[in-house]
């Protein structure tokens, strides 16, 4: 028979030994809701040594995220243990992962600690989900492509109909006729938006900067000294096989949003960067330039997060919701991706141009790199 005291080392050693193996990802976190304990797979996911995360506050993990300090307290007096799904962990600006994180309370020494599993939500899931997203825009695309054809055709009918009967009545008269061409006009304005950029692209290989650097100077224009355009070029960057004024429209759209987004106190970065081993809608890609389009506003409202690039998805009152999934086309034409990632506070889109051959040379470009 073993003693009473034999039996707990030998289970507490095989517990010791079987966090260490675990492939799920395991934190512990004391009364103060500061971490004790990490277990390997844990300082994997966060690319450090339990050494230097010990008593590290549960918010750097999850700030900005559903699992707040109030809820793990609250776990803490409870004991009601909750998992959210899709938890994003952004830890600086290249390490973010998505994740799925059960939080529960366990007993350590007589006090209550939080255990914390996390499910990284891996790669192949967000790929699947990626294409899936892009096969509904897609759909919804063709869906409202289709029916403003249908309305596109009767319009040009009915505009030439009203300009003839204009002739025909008194000049009092006339004012119903103007005003039946005038709603046309708006209406075909708003079809042609709707049916999206018809042309195919004309691509050259193009200086990104020198496309950004219009962007810059139209918003320039249009709002004069209340905006903070802030750049952050990798001057090396290739030039890249684009249309010009494609991408110049698909960045214009993106920094608008971001403009009526924000006020004087809030400030827009334009950032380019090679991107390497990427995926485009399923695609393995070596090497892609990527445009990031970053604002420190409020954030896209959750509930449009989702299908946000969906034709006619308008977070404002006057919006008509066609900008980003004109965006999104004009990316698409290029066999390039665009994508959102936004909290309050951060809102960045993406945009990733893949690169047709590896360039065997990164010779600067022209353009400044900054201001
Ligand atoms: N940077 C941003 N910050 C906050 N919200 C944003 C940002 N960019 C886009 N949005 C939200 O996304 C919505 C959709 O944008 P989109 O450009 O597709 O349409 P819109 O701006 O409403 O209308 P349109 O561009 O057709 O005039 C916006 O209405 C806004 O609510
Ligand atoms: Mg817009």
């Amino acid at each position: 028979m073993h003693s009473r005291s034999y039996i707990q080392d030998h289970k507490l050693s095989y517990q010791q030994s079987l966090a260490n193996q675990l492939v799920t990802a395991v934190i512990i976190l004391n009364e103060k809701l500061s971490i004790v304990y990490v277990n390997p797979a844990a300082e994997a996911l966060l690319n450090k040594s339990l050494y230097r995360l010990f008593n590290t506050e549960s918010e750097m993990i999850f700030a900005n995220t559903s699992i707040n300090r109030s809820r793990l307290i609250q776990l803490l007096a409870t004991g009601q243990e909750f998992t959210d799904c899709d938890i994003v962990v952004e830890l600086n600006e290249s390490h973010r992962f998505t994740a799925e994180v059960t939080a529960s309370s366990v007993e350590f020494e007589r006090t209550p600690h939080v255990l914390l599993e996390f499910k990284q939500i891996d790669q192949q899931k967000q790929i699947s989900l990626e294409v899936f997203q892009h096969q509904q825009w897609l759909a919804a695309r063709d869906l409202i492509k289709g029916l403003a054809h249908e309305i596109k055709n009767p319009l040009g009918g009915l505009r030439g109909a009203a300009q003839l009967l204009s002739k025909e009545v008194t000049s009092e008269q006339q004012e119903y006729t103007s005003m039946i061409i005038e709603q046309a006009d708006r209406l075909t304005n708003l079809v042609d938006r709707l049916l999206g950029p018809n042309q195919l692209p004309q691509m050259q290989a193009q200086n990104v900067h020198g496309i950004l650097e219009k962007v810059c100077q139209l918003v320039g224009y249009s709002n004069g000294q209340k905006i903070h355009l802030l750049r952050d070029y990798d001057p090396s960057l290739p030039a890249v096989e684009c249309d010009q004024e494609k991408l110049q429209q698909a960045v214009l759209n993106i920094v608008n949003n971001a403009i009526q987004a924000i006020d004087e106190k809030h400030n827009i970065t334009l950032r380019t960067r090679i991107a390497s081993n990427r995926t485009i809608h399923g695609k393995r890609i070596k090497l892609a330039i990527e445009i990031s389009i970053i604002d420190n506003g409020p954030g896209i409202p959750t509930k449009i997060q989702d299908t946000l690039f969906y034709p006619m998805v308008s977070g404002r009152s006057n919006g008509t919701g066609l900008g980003l999934s004109i965006s999104q086309t004009l990316i698409n034409q290029h066999q390039g991706k665009l994508s959102c990632h936004s909290r309050p506070g951060h809102t960045e889109f993406t945009i990733l141009l893949p690169l047709k051959q590896q360039p065997l040379n990164r010779a600067p470009l022209s353009q400044e790199s900054t201001l």
